[in-house]
């Protein structure tokens, strides 16, 4: 069985003011009834898998605890990073205790704010990467690339062929002129954000990649208590990390990476624009016009107009390639091409976010 780690520690700032520090965009319904976190541990659990690991602070566990208890799974542990350090040391923490009962166990490594609606081929291509984790590798999931996007890793994939192929390089986040290189060049997926691997693997890519973990995180995990059920790592141990990516700290430099390519549709609804986009093809509304409950379109070309509240009805009249987001207690206004902006509004706003 695979074990599923679901990674629900960030903060998802381009999704406001859906998306605040004490609720983050993985736990709000933003394409349907279901939160992203909930869709995507439902996505991970049957017959083939573990009850999943969650890797979050401590913040978040109470969330974590009641979305889980509502769709009736069963986690195998909730972890309480004492501090964010990124999704290096979230993952080798997660692998450390996998680890403990099998080192051969495999894990899914799987963010917890992404789209993935076609559940039976995201299964067939976990199957297809299982062959390659048994053997060793380190298996990415990688999506045809559309635009010269610099927020994701590119996957330089060896060879043509069907199942896991070798991967030549991982590229995290280039440069726009880069991006858009590779784009030309083709050869190149995006890295989906989702690992399998056994646990062992992954343990020994850190020994050779990023030594400086081990010792602390081994540490944080061996002095984690259980705090009402849930597991909160030891604080001293866990403090003194670097914060980075395993993207950067291991991947990039990994050379047992394979890669299954994965050609249904994903998302990781990276800002207002991409929700939009997503809901589009199930709006009633004309003219790519965007609505919910609360809110209604007239004459509008393009929109996005929603309420998280049936005290805030949102009217937008001939509006044009404009996004309104109204929350209780405020409201967001920007052209549609201005969605990555959204994140320096909420700097700006400073904790009040
Ligand atoms: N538990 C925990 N602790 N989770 C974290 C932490 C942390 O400190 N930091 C981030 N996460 C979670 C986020 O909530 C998200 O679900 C996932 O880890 C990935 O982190 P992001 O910060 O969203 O990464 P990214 O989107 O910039 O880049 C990654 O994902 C892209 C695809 O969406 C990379 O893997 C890219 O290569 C990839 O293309
Ligand atoms: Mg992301």
């Amino acid at each position: 069985k695979i074990t599923p780690v679901l990674l629900a520690g960030g903060s998802g700032t381009r999704l406001w003011p859906a998306s605040r520090k004490a609720f983050p965009k993985q736990f709000a319904p933003l394409i349907g009834p279901e939160s992203l976190f909930q869709a995507s541990a439902r996505r991970l659990s049957g017959p083939g898998y573990a009850a999943p690991v969650v890797m979050t602070n401590a913040d978040f566990r109470f969330i974590v605890a009641e979305q889980l208890d509502q769709i009736g799974i069963k986690h195998d542990a909730i972890v309480i990073e004492p501090e964010g350090r990124n999704t290096a040391p979230a993952i080798l923490a997660a692998a450390l205790r996998v680890a403990e009962t099998d080192p051969q166990a495999l894990v899914l490594v799987a963010p917890s704010d992404h789209v993935i609606p076609d559940s039976a081929a995201f299964a067939a291509a976990v199957e297809e990467g299982a062959k390659a984790a048994r053997q060793g590798r380190i298996v990415t999931f990688g999506i045809t690339p559309t635009r010269p996007e610099t927020g994701y890793g590119y996957l330089q994939v060896e060879g043509q062929g069907e199942g896991a192929l070798p991967l030549r390089r991982f590229i995290e986040k280039p440069q726009a002129p880069q991006a858009e290189a590779m784009l030309a060049e083709g050869g190149y997926l995006w890295n989906a954000g989702i690992f399998l691997f056994a646990a062992q693997t992954m343990i020994d890519a850190f020994s050779a990649h990023a030594p400086d973990y081990l010792e602390p995180v081994q540490a944080a995990v061996d002095g984690a208590i259980n705090d009402l059920g849930f597991l909160r790592l030891a604080r001293g141990p866990w403090k003194g990390l670097r914060d980075e990516s395993i993207d950067y700290a291991v991947l990039e430099k990994a050379d047992n990476l394979s890669v299954v390519a994965y050609s249904g549709h994903w998302s990781d609804l990276g800002g207002w624009d991409a929700v939009w986009r997503e809901l589009q093809d199930k709006s009633p509304a004309p003219r790519g016009a965007v609505t919910d409950a609360h809110s209604t379109a007239i004459d509008c070309d393009n929109v996005l107009l929603r309420s998280d509240s049936a005290d805030m009805q949102v009217v937008g009249i001939g509006l044009k390639d404009t996004m309104v987001v109204a929350t209780s207690d405020a409201v967001l206004v920007a052209p549609m091409d201005r969605a990555q902006d959204v994140k320096h509004a909420v700097a700006a706003l400073k904790g009040q976010g």
